[in-house]
C-alpha cells in the first residue's frame, strides 16, 4: 500500500512516501526563520508550511517517479501541535482527499514519534516502553500492540526538548539548542561538574519535571560575571546536559522494574542526543532501540507509519484538528 504522509505540526514541513514499511520518500523542510526569536512563532510557522507544502509534494512526486493517483492512503498529523500549522497540513491532506478521493485518515503525533521506531528495528516485539522526548513532550508509554498506548509518566512542566532550547537561549545559543549544548557538553573534558538538582516528585506515576533545573541553572548563571559564564559553556552545558539524562534514565529504570518489560524504543528529536542514547545502550544493554536522527525529529514518514498501521485495523478517522490533545 502506497501511503502519502504529512506532517506540519511545529516547525518542520514533511512529506513521505512510504509504500508498506519501505520510505521511499522522506523529505523535511525545516524553517530556520525562528531561530532568530530564540523560539517558534506560530504565525510565521503558519506561513512558512503554505509557501512550502506545494513545492515539497510536488518534488516528492517528481524524484520518487510516482503519481498522485498511484496513492492509496493520505495520513496527516492532526494533534496535538500549532493550530495554525496543523490546519496547513490538514487542508492541503483534505484537498487531495477531495479532489482524488484517495481515502485520508488523521495521526497523532506522538503515536508517529513512537513507531518511528518501527521503521528500522522491524526484530523490535511488542510489548515495549517508548520514551517520548521531544520540544514538546517527555513522557513514557507501555506499547502493547499498534493502538495500544499506556502512559506511564510525563512532565509535569516543561519538556526535556525546551529545557535544552532555554538554556540554550540563556547561553546565547541559536534555537533550537538542543544539538549545540550537546557538542558542547561532549567537548568538556573533566568528570566534576556543577550539581543541578534532579527533580524527585511526590506524584503517583513516572513523572518528570524539569522547571526546577531551568531555575537552578539561571540563579548559577546569574550569580557569575560574563568571563566565568564564557569560559564555562562546556562545563555548564555538560552538567545541565548530565542532569537531565540521569532524570531520563532513572525513570526509564523504575518503568522497567514496574512494568517487567526490558525492550525500550527511544524517540522523538531529543533521541538523536548520543550522550542519552549511550547512557540508556549502558544501563538496558542491547534493549534500547532507536531510529536514525532524520526520523527522530519531526518527520512525515513516521505519520505515514501510524496511518498505515490505522487503516490495516480500520481506525482511520477524519481529520480532527485538536491542537492541545493529549495522547
Ligand atoms: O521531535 P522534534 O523535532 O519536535 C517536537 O515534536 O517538539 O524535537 C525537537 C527538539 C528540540 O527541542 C531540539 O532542541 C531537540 O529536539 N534536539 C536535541 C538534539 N537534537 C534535537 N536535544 C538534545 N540533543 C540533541 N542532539
Ligand atoms: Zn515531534
Amino acid at each position: 500500500m502506497l501511503v502519502l504522509g504529512l506532517e506540519s505540526s511545529c516547525d518542520e514541513t514533511s512529506i513521505a512516501l512510504l509504500q508498506n514499511n519501505s520510505i521511499i520518500a522522506n523529505k523535511i523542510y525545516t524553517q530556520e526563520v525562528h531561530s532568530q526569536y530564540g523560539g517558534v512563532v506560530p504565525e510565521i510557522a503558519s506561513r512558512a508550511h503554505i509557501e512550502k507544502v506545494d513545492r515539497l509534494c510536488t518534488a516528492v512526486f517528481e524524484e520518487s517517479g510516482l503519481k498522485t493517483t498511484d496513492v492509496e492512503l493520505i495520513a496527516v498529523t492532526d494533534s496535538p501541535g500549532l493550530a495554525g500549522a496543523l490546519l496547513v497540513g490538514i487542508s492541503f491532506g483534505l484537498g487531495l482527499h477531495t479532489s482524488y478521493g484517495i481515502p485520508v485518515t488523521g495521526v497523532n503525533h506522538l503515536e508517529g514519534h513512537i513507531l518511528s521506531v518501527l521503521l528500522e528495528n522491524s526484530e523490535i516485539t511488542f510489548p515495549f516502553l517508548a520514551l517520548v522526548v521531544s520540544g514538546g513532550h517527555t513522557a513514557i508509554y507501555r506499547v502493547d500492540d499498534y493502538g495500544c498506548y499506556i502512559r506511564l509518566g510525563q512532565t509535569i512542566d516543561d519538556a526535556a526538548g525546551e529545557a535544552f532550547d532555554k538554556i540554550g537561549k540563556l547561553l546565547g545559543f541559536p534555537y533550537p539548542a538542543g544539538r549545540e549544548i550537546e557538542t558542547q557538553a561532549r567537548s568538556y573534558q573533566s568528570e566534576e561538574c556543577i550539581p543541578f538538582p534532579v527533580a524527585r516528585l511526590s506524584t503517583p506515576g513516572i513523572d518528570f519535571s524539569f522547571s526546577g533545573l531551568k531555575t537552578a541553572v539561571k540563579y548559577h548563571l546569574a550569580e557569575k560575571d560574563e568571563t566565568y559564564i564564557k569560559n564555562n559553556i562546556p562545563l555548564i552545558c555538560y552538567s545541565f546536559q548530565k542532569t537531565i539524562i540521569t532524570s531520563l534514565v532513572n525513570n526509564m529504570a523504575r518503568a522497567v522494574e514496574e512494568t517487567g518489560i526490558e525492550r525500550i524504543a527511544l524517540v522523538g528529536g531529543v533521541a538523536c542526543n548520543k550522550t542519552l542514547r549511550e547512557a540508556l545502550a549502558a544501563q538496558f544493554d542491547d534493549r534500547v532501540y532507536f531510529p536514525s536522527p532524520l526520523l527522530c525529529t519531526d518527520n512525515a514518514a513516521m505519520i505515514a507509519k501510524a496511518g498505515y498501521e490505522r487503516f490495516k485495523r480500520n481506525e482511520t478517522r477524519i481529520p480532527r484538528m485538536s491542537p492541545n490533545s493529549s495522547f
